[in-house]
């Protein structure tokens, strides 16, 4: 006898049929009965402030003989008191130590509600939480229910409030009146969910009385819509669950709920991703005594197939449930009638000429007998004479293409880059690149472009998807926000080569760092057409801040919280705040960044300069020495030499603070730093440009004198700074810049980079001469990978990891101007300049964004990927 036992994210039962929150679990004398019959777990009928109810409640869809084929209900969550449900519970558990039992709950989209329920309910032991965000009726009305289900938003806050105090797994139940359920079950997933439920009940009404005109189930001759189930949702719940457990950004598990009648319905659900199976409507028709049926037919099914654990159904056919698009347009199937069992009842030829194809013929013959025979060639093998027969395997679909070959409306299954030099941090090779899923699946000297599509790289390099560790987009920043959002800046970056970027999500005073994270994900998520992690920064060290950054690692996937020394009563902490955070994310796998300048210095140097009447952009640089960066970076790693910390310096500008992080590395500490295009080739002079255009180099810290170029390139070259960011920060000079036309205090710091940044590094590095192939790679992306995270899904060519790649043509050339670029900015930095080397294909997660100089990504596809703590790499 095979194992059925499963394990939904960390809640165990001995087989996978519980039984959904619904009337069957309304009691502790219903639910002892259940797991007495054998039921594996149960979904306690949704607890909640005790409502009032409304009889009558249910009604039956039945079609001919067939009786409740579908279920339609009015009634609300549970009529008992809590204190009567929480003490059932513990006597069910008591009773049945080795069931699941899990509470349904519901209460007002109030945190302190949500946490007021979860603490009165987690005082007895049970093994999860299912939050009802489904029940489609008289609840949703009161604001509950479905009224917080249909909103991503509400979803991922109300299960990040219950998250907070959860001592068990939740799970989020879904409901299905939405357009997609994929955007709840996202929103679920990034508020915490540990799994999902689906589906609860459809809105419906059942029907009319014809002789009283009165709305099924009537209450005093007057209904409502109510919540549809049974065997007749079953195929859109399965939908559903298909469609979350395809979906990488779900990737929790799921709980399959919608119709499941009998051990094939759940053997369905089971290959479609569902760890357990819920059911309701079948119990209310037959009564518990059905999983016994259920558990047999499971048992014999797995024996026969001589599996040993159910688990190894758990999602089996997910990869066959593909877009239309993936189908193999080569299949073809005809029908065939088996004239020794037909009875001439002519549906089938009915069916195909009136609705079909007219492709079966109906032979005459002299003695006045038909034959229906199928027109084989002409047959599309639609299926529907075959569905109408009422003889058993009298039609059959049989196969006709000889199966050779595949072709779908997406063209191919995998993609070859064929031709080009496969260079990494490490390695440089001529060799080709197969792809499949996504992934990288293959390197090899020659691969076979058979059946896949092809991408020419001869003459170009193929380089691991670019990494740009320091972005700003849709920031409020400087009296504004900045002009590139998710959307503009991410379709940018990858024109540029960059198929990853690390944005930084603002902490603000007072707040949490999860709402932090929260508006950012809410910022990117379906807007970003490249993959994006984020960095925190942190603005205050209050106790309850320093507190949630093992969380943020742990849970949130985020491995890096940057902290400023400068910008003085706006983002700017004291050394104080400084110290604690970088104690805290050195305990736990994180990174502290800095902005390094004194903020407190500036503040002195920009009021003396505006009171002197040095109102213009050129005094922006001039009020920021580069003493004071310096000064702040050896601060700022001492600071991280006492917290015993490793510390990551962000936008390097002068020769002296690179020193400084030479200096610390001298001392042996684990200290980075990162520079960025801006400090390769601009300069101070660029302040003085006329026509306020010096303004659109007005960043922090600010262009310095022209030989730390040099310095700052050499410094890349022999490794002692170790990262290469944009630190895109865009705004237009006309409307945002212009803030500061009169006191250059007011110009909002920043740049628009992040579509020239790595040109610019292959111009002035490779080309030039001083940085080889690899360590452009290791700068550009291997390196952020391994700081930040990603690494080896992010950052490499290797089999296995993400196909990002960026096939590299390094002698076309393209001249810079922001009449071309593609960031949503009225001014260019590099405007004018020349640059030899450009992408000829940009591939996200096998996914060509890029060809040539069009933009062919989609909006939207880029996907979260958390970061893995950090730790100390040798760079
Ligand atoms: O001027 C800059 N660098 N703006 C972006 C914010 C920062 O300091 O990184
Ligand atoms: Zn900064
Ligand atoms: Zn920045």
């Amino acid at each position: 006898m095979a194992d059925l036992s499963v394990d939904v994210a960390g809640i165990r039962s001995p087989n996978p049929f519980w039984l959904a929150s619904a009337p069957p679990t309304n009691s502790g004398y219903q639910v002892k009965r259940a797991f007495a019959a054998g039921w594996g777990g149960a979904v306690w009928k949704t607890l909640g402030e005790p409502i009032v109810n409304v009889t009558s409640r249910f009604a039956g869809l039945n079609y001919g003989p067939a009786r409740m084929l579908g279920m339609n209900n009015i009634e609300l969550i549970t009529d008992r008191p809590l204190e009567d449900n929480l003490r059932e519970i513990a006597e069910c558990k008591a009773a049945y130590p080795d069931r699941a039992i899990v509470a349904s709950l519901m209460t007002e989209c109030r945190r302190e509600s949500w946490h007021a329920l979860v603490d009165a309910v987690q005082s007895v032991a049970v093994d999860g939480f299912e939050l009802n965000f489904g029940c489609p009726h008289g609840m949703s009305e009161r604001g509950m229910g479905s009224a917080v289900g249909q909103d991503p938003e509400l979803v991922e806050a109300t299960t990040r409030w219950v998250k907070e105090v959860a001592r068990v797994p939740v799970i989020v139940k879904l409901t299905p009146n939405v357009t997609d359920i994929r955007y709840t079950a996202r929103a679920a997933q990034r508020g915490g969910a540990d799994a999902v439920s689906l589906i609860n009940t459809i809105n419906s009404l059942m029907g009319i009385d014809l002789d009283t005109w009165f709305p099924i189930p009537h209450v005093d001759g007057k209904s409502s819509h109510g919540g549809f189930c049974g065997p007749a949702v079953k195929s859109i719940a399965l939908n559903m669950v298909g469609e979350c457990a395809r979906d990488p950004r779900v990737g929790i598990p799921l709980s399959g709920i919608g119709g499941i009648s009998t051990w094939r319905d759940a053997v369905e659900f089971m290959l479609m991703g569902s760890s357990s199976v819920q059911v309701c409507t079948a119990v209310m028709h037959h009564g518990f005594r059905i999983v016994t049926d259920l558990i047999d037919g499971l048992n014999t099914y797995l024996d026969d197939r001589g599996l040993a654990s159910v688990r190894e159904l758990i999602g089996k056919s997910v990869p066959r449930f593909v877009d239309w698009n993936d189908l193999n347009l080569d299949y073809k199937v005809i029908a065939r009638i088996d004239p020794a069992t037909c009875i001439s009842c002519n549906r089938c030829y009915i069916a195909c000429e009136d609705a079909a194809h007219q492709c079966i013929d109906r032979l005459v013959d002299a003695s006045g007998s038909a034959q229906l025979v199928v027109d084989e060639e002409h047959c599309v093998g639609c299926n529907l004479c075959k569905m109408v027969c009422p003889v058993e395997e009298c039609i059959t679909m049989v196969r006709v293409d000889a199966g050779a070959s595949a072709h779908t409306e997406r063209t191919a299954i995998g993609t070859v880059i064929k031709g080009g030099t496969v260079v990494t941090a490490t390695d440089n090779a001529r060799a080709d690149i197969f792809i499949e899923d996504g992934l990288v699946a293959g390197i090899a000297r020659d691969i076979k472009a058979d059946g896949h599509a092809t991408l020419d790289a001869q003459g170009a390099y193929v380089f691991p998807g670019l990494i740009d560790p320091h972005t700003h987009l849709d920031m409020p920043f400087g009296g504004t926000v900045t002009a590139d959002d998710f959307a503009s800046g991410t379709a940018a970056a990858a024109l540029g080569g960059t198929t990853t970027i690390v944005d930084f999500a603002l902490h603000q005073k007072g707040d949490s760092l999860a709402n932090a994270l929260k508006r950012w994900h809410a910022k990117a998520d379906g807007k970003a057409s490249i993959d994006y992690a984020f960095h925190l920064t942190i603005a205050d060290g209050r106790p309850e801040t320093i507190e949630e950054i093992p969380q943020m690692i742990e849970r949130e996937g985020v491995n890096s919280f940057k902290v400023f020394m400068a910008y003085k009563h706006v983002l700017q902490v004291d050394d104080e705040t400084i110290f604690k955070v970088m104690r805290a994310a050195a305990r736990f796998g994180g990174l502290v960044q800095v902005h390094a300048e004194n903020g407190d210095v500036i503040e002195v140097t920009v009021a003396e300069a505006l009171a002197n009447g040095r109102t213009e952009p050129k005094y922006h640089a001039a009020t920021r020495p580069v003493e004071l960066e310096s000064e702040a970076t050896s601060r700022a790693i001492r600071l991280a030499e006492v917290a015993r910390a490793p510390l990551y310096v962000v936008h390097v500008s002068s020769a002296m603070a690179a020193d400084a992080i030479s200096d610390g590395r001298k001392r042996g500490l684990p200290i980075y730093g990162e520079t960025c295009p801006q400090y390769l080739v601009c300069d101070e002079t660029d302040y003085e440009r006329p026509d306020f255009a010096g303004a659109n180099y007005v960043m922090s810290p600010p262009l310095r004198a022209k030989w730390n170029q040099n310095v700052l390139l050499g410094k890349l070259k022999n490794s002692e700074l170790h990262a290469f960011g944009s630190d895109h920060c865009s705004f237009n000079n006309c409307g945002q810049k212009e803030l500061g036309r009169n006191d250059f205090s007011k110009i909002p710091n920043g740049a628009p980079t992040i579509e020239d940044r790595v040109s610019i590094l292959f111009h002035y590095g490779v080309n030039a001469g001083v940085l080889g192939l690899n360590q452009f790679v290791a700068l550009a992306s291997t390196n952020p990978a391994k700081l930040f995270g990603l690494f080896p899904r992010k950052g490499t060519i290797a089999v296995g990891s993400d196909a990002d790649i960026v096939i590299w043509d390094p002698l076309a050339s393209r001249t810079i101007s922001s009449a071309t670029h593609h960031m949503n900015v009225d001014n260019n930095i590099f405007e004018g300049m020349t640059v030899r080397g450009r992408p000829r294909y940009v591939l996200s997660r096998g996914r060509t964004l890029v060809a040539g100089d069009a933009y062919v990504g989609e909006t939207g596809r880029g996907l979260h990927q958390k970061s893995a703590p950090f730790y100390p790499v040798a760079l």
